[in-house]
């Protein structure tokens, strides 16, 4: 084990390292909200990356981000979670342009003897990208370059696939008493589906596929396709799903697509889940989801016109049952928590934990 992986655990119960690793990862593409959100001019999310506020706005066709901060006197520009209309501090009533300058400063020449572009005051920019539904950012430094699109790799064409739909996606979340990474690693963990969820039998191993790629990782069930056919499928418009699939992106994005039967009827959906790191030993659970039609409907003209109200229904079994297996993961991770203190060492990890190693791989490397 190297010495970055020694720390592996380091930042769940001290305040230093996880503010220093929270400043680390605030480099990396994060998930910032969803799409839906940002459809009217004006609207914005508030959204937290590398341990900072940060809000996104629409101006016009464009996404700009900023963090959500006055440049006057620090003051916190957005303070709900979303919303619409200007950039306009509640504290002194300073007003921002899409590029984050100060344009509007009351009694500017009076009181700060020039003009409000002469103070050159502005605030910290985000750099902002989509993928279907998923709006993410990052601070923009040197040493973590590339698109969103490098960063994704094969998953880009994929999540932007299964993600854009025409619907709002439905919300589930909740705070969890448990650092980040637990909550995570539970995402790529396998092997404790009996134990937790009470399932009455464990994967084979010759079921599953582990993909790696970048810093990311994906789970497949069956052998039907490989990463990089369903990519190449959904570039060309014509996946259509099998299996069970997630794709863990990092550092804190799970996305999955699973299958929600009803009458014998399949029903594709798309779960979007993110961990947000709150303190060394909280984090808040973020999570959408939403049915993907990956063809068009085929049912008669009642059947499609039923099928708003028929979805209500369908949607609300399915977020039971997501509640559920939170509500069980997130037990787990809050035990773990609660003695993250005896943790020493590195975990013996089997085939069906790999991908844990390899996140923490990828931790290890982010924080360098
Ligand atoms: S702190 Fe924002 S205008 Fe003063
Ligand atoms: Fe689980």
């Amino acid at each position: 084990m190297t010495a970055a992986l020694a720390n592996w655990a380091s930042a769940f119960t001290d305040e230093q390292a996880f503010q220093r690793e929270q400043e680390q990862l605030g480099r990396y593409w994060t998930l910032l909200g969803v799409a839906h959100d940002l459809r009217m001019d004006g609207d914005w999310i508030r959204a937290k990356l590398g341990g900072r506020s940060v809000f996104v706005q629409r101006f016009g066709d464009r996404l700009r981000g900023f963090e959500n901060r006055c440049a006057h006197r620090f003051f916190p520009l957005r303070n709900q979670d979303k919303g619409n209309g200007p950039v306009v501090c509640g504290f002194h009533h300073w007003r921002y342009d899409q590029e984050g300058v100060a344009v509007g400063v009351p009694m500017c020449p009076e009181l700060f003897g020039v003009a409000p572009r002469a103070l050159n005051a502005r605030l910290t920019p985000v750099e902002v990208a989509t993928c279907g539904a998923l709006v993410f950012g990052r601070f923009q430094a040197d040493g973590a370059g590339g698109t969103l699109e490098d960063f994704l790799g094969d998953s880009f064409p994929i999540i932007n696939t299964i993600t854009t739909t025409a619907g709002r996606p439905h919300v589930h979340g909740h705070p969890v008493a448990a650092n980040w990474k637990l909550c995570v690693q539970i995402t790529l963990d396998d092997y404790h589906i009996v134990a937790v969820h009470h399932k009455p039998h464990y994967h084979a191993d010759a079921d599953l596929q582990y993909p790696r790629f970048g810093m990311h990782s994906a789970h497949f069930t069956g052998h039907a396709d490989t990463l990089e056919s369903m990519a190449q499928a959904c570039r060309a418009g014509t996946y259509r799903p099998d299996h069970y699939r997630i794709f863990n992106i990092f550092p804190n994005l799970a996305v999955s697509l699973f299958r929600a039967s009803f009458r014998n009827q399949p029903h594709w959906y798309f779960n979007v889940q993110q961990f947000v790191p709150v303190a060394p030993g909280r984090c808040e659970h973020r999570g959408w989801f939403h049915r993907v039609e990956f063809l068009p409907f085929e049912g008669n003209a009642l059947a499609r016109f039923a099928q708003p109200w028929v979805e209500i229904v369908r949607a609300r079994a399915v977020r039971f049952y997501q509640d559920r297996t939170a509500r069980e993961d997130h037990e787990t991770c809050e035990r773990l928590q609660q003695a993250a203190r005896r943790i020493e060492g590195w975990p013996i990890l089997g085939s069906q934990e790999t991908r844990i190693g390899w996140f923490e791989e990828a931790y290890a490397k982010a924080l360098i």
